[in-house]
């Protein structure tokens, strides 16, 4: 009963290696009504840091010797800590206490320092962290009400798109050419929103490390055809010429099949998403032999390179357009989620800005690269880079 009726205690560490500055805020902190603990140096709040991970409060000295207090705040960031960081500066370490709030430290204070002046800090840095850790929390909440959302989204499409299909084919009546196109174009509308539902339900998946792969060897040109063949109608309707040209007897692909589907499937639905009429999309797939060759495909501005193979044998696919292009600046930035470029034009477009994000945490998995080049107004390239597989047994 009493232990229900007392309010937890905001736990503070602190971290000095001057006993007797340390010892004076402890007696006066835990007066207060907090429960402190000390670490007289770097590598002792590191160990305590290892095992207790519910401090409101860390006071950090910045020099103490070894280990000091910068080195602790990073590995605070690293593991992403929720304490809220007082760095405490000695004389001459002020620009770096300045520094180490440019790194997330909440806040400093400069030695010597008076005990209310402090405790009045620490008081509104735990407001401050109480107001950060609501609005975490309402955030994640609110994404996992729209991934909830979206995943119970998938089954009534389903079902939506089965009916307009069993329409469609005539199994209920015969139908005219125009009503068949309308019920077809209801269907691929239908099946958008469910490929950008798997997008945002994968990407959430890859963020938490729970997505499985199967990662099998596949024969690139079956794959490659295979989807390239799905965008065959709407590509005729849009009045887009589709090219594929594929290098014969190209070498196996280690990939899951699905992921890799869904990938060449978010990079035609831009290219036809962003291609005007009498427009071309040309997909092509090629091998590259040795590094030499990966050192100048890939442009310097790509961060990301695939793990070297012993093969020293890539499969380079690619998707180009004769759109707009995109700006030379946002190249890199059109992987990241939620990014559309113009917002104009992606907006009116329709999407979510997910497509990408999903294609690059795809390949990266498959030990791949994945990357994107175009001069504006000259139509865009994207391009991938998988290791060959080594072995000959694919599976189809
Ligand atoms: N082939 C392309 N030509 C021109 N711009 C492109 C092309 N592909 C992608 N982009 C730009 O990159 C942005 C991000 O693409 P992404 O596929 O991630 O999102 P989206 O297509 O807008 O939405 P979603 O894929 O979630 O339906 C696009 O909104 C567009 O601005
Ligand atoms: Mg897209």
């Amino acid at each position: 009963m009493y232990a229900m009726l007392t309010q937890q205690r905001d736990k503070i560490l602190i971290v000095d290696d001057e006993p007797d500055i340390a010892k004076a805020l402890k007696i006066h902190l835990d007066d207060e009504g907090y429960a402190s603990s000390l670490a007289p140096g770097g590598s002792a709040a590191l160990a305590i840091l290892e095992n207790e991970h519910d401090f409101s409060i860390i006071l950090l000295d910045i020099n103490m010797p070894e280990i000091n207090g910068v080195t602790v705040l990073k590995y605070l960031q690293d593991t992403g800590s929720n304490a809220a960081v007082i760095m405490m500066s000695g004389h001459g370490s002020e620009e770096l206490a300045v520094e180490c709030m440019r790194h997330g430290a909440e806040d400093y204070i400069a030695k010597p320092f008076s005990l209310s002046d402090i405790q009045q800090r620490i008081e509104r840095a735990i407001e401050h962290r109480r107001e950060r850790m609501e609005k975490k929390m309402l955030q994640e909440e609110r994404e996992d009400f729209i991934l909830m959302l979206s995943h119970d989204m998938k089954n009534p499409l389903t079902a939506v798109i089965g009916s307009i299909d069993i329409i469609r084919e005539g199994c209920l009546g015969s139908i005219n050419e125009e009503q068949e196109e309308y019920l077809q174009s209801a269907i691929d509308s239908c099946n958008e929103v469910v490929f950008m539902i798997d997008n945002l339900l994968d990407i959430r998946k890859f963020e938490a490390g729970k997505i499985q792969m199967a990662i099998h060897p596949y024969n690139a040109q079956e794959l490659i055809e295979r989807v390239t063949s799905q965008f065959a109608r709407p590509a005729k309707h849009d009045g887009i010429e589709l090219v594929v040209d594929i290098e014969p007897g190209i070498s196996e692909i280690n990939v899951d099949k699905n992921a890799f589907t869904r990938v060449l499937g978010n990079l035609l639905g831009n290219a036809l998403k962003f291609t005007p009429e009498e427009g071309t999309i040309s997909v092509s797939c090629r091998s590259l032999q040795g590094n030499d060759i990966l050192v100048q495909t890939i442009p310097g501005h790509v961060t990301t390179r695939p793990t070297a193979h012993e093969a020293n044998c890539f499969i380079r696919v690619s998707v180009r357009d004769t759109g707009n292009g995109i700006p030379e600046d946002e190249l890199d930035r059109v992987f990241n989620r939620y990014t559309q470029f113009s917002r104009k034009t992606g907006r009116e477009r329709g999407g979510a800005g997910l497509g990408l994000a999903y294609c690059k945490l795809a390949i990266e998995s498959f030990q791949g690269v994945i990357w994107a080049e175009s001069k504006s107004g000259q139509g865009s390239e994207f391009i991938i880079l998988l290791p060959c597989s080594s072995n000959n047994n694919s599976i189809n």
